[in-house]
């Protein structure tokens, strides 16, 4: 029999936690660019979707009054664990981002990183953050770029990067659509380039110029920027 979505993608996280903080190169460029546009602020309450090992988390930690980091992988958020055991004001908790175990209208900023397009009811996930979104607070997404999948696909195959497991992709314009059908709405958004590594400083130079132009749809990652929309 074939194994649930969220079982195998959990099944994956747990496999690949391990190694996560040591190969994630790529999604640390993305990461860094979505952090320069987080605002923060020491009376804020923040939370992290699909935390992982806590890299957001922790800077959330750092820059709020309070976080709190879900995830479905016990293996990533063992990782999370020894990164924020020096902060009273981070929290814990494994659960489905597609059913957020919080009363509505409680956070001012949500990051969700590289997490939607493993999901299996996207939707729900964007409308759990709504729900649980002050009125006036910001959802900060970030997600690959389907027209790159090709590139994604050799990155995880030849270990450039640590392998994503069950994911969809989205384009830039398949997002919008599904956006617009939930209770968020788009603020901001912009694309980044990231890829070589090596090449970082060309790369947001060239991701700079593409978003100038407005060919920010062309960019391996989307950054989206959300507002309630009710
Ligand atoms: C690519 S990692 C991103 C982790 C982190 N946000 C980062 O940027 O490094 C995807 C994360 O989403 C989590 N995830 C996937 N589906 C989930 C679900 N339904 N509920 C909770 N977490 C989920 C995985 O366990 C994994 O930690």
């Amino acid at each position: 029999m074939k194994m649930p979505r969220k079982k195998e993608v959990e099944e994956h996280y747990n496999k690949v936690a391990h190694t996560y903080d040591q190969r994630d190169l790529t999604y640390a460029h993305v990461r860094a660019q979505l952090l320069r546009l987080l605002p923060l602020g020491e009376n804020q309450v923040t939370l992290d979707v699909g935390c992982g090992t806590g890299k957001i988390l922790l800077e959330l930690g750092r820059n709020s009054r309070y976080a709190v980091g879900v995830d479905i992988s016990s293996a990533m958020l063992r990782g999370a664990i020894r990164k924020i055991k020096e902060f009273p004001n981070i929290d814990l908790v494994r659960c489905d981002v597609e059913c957020l175990p919080f009363r509505k209208a409680v956070f001012d900023r949500i990051t969700c990183t590289e997490v939607i397009e493993h999901l299996e009811a996207p939707m729900s996930l964007l409308n759990e953050m709504a729900r649980t979104l002050k009125p006036d607070g910001e959802v900060f997404l970030t997600t690959p770029n389907d027209l790159w999948f090709p590139l994604f696909y050799i990155a995880d195959k030849t270990g450039i990067r640590v392998p994503e497991g069950l994911a969809n992709h989205f384009s830039p314009w398949r997002m919008r659509r599904l956006i617009d059908d939930s209770d968020l709405r788009v603020r901001y958004s912009k694309g980044t380039m990231f890829f070589p590594a090596k090449a970082w400083k060309f790369m947001e130079i060239l991701s700079e110029v593409l978003n100038k132009l407005r060919l920010q749809n062309l960019c391996l990652k989307q950054i989206i920027v959300l507002r309630r929309g009710f």
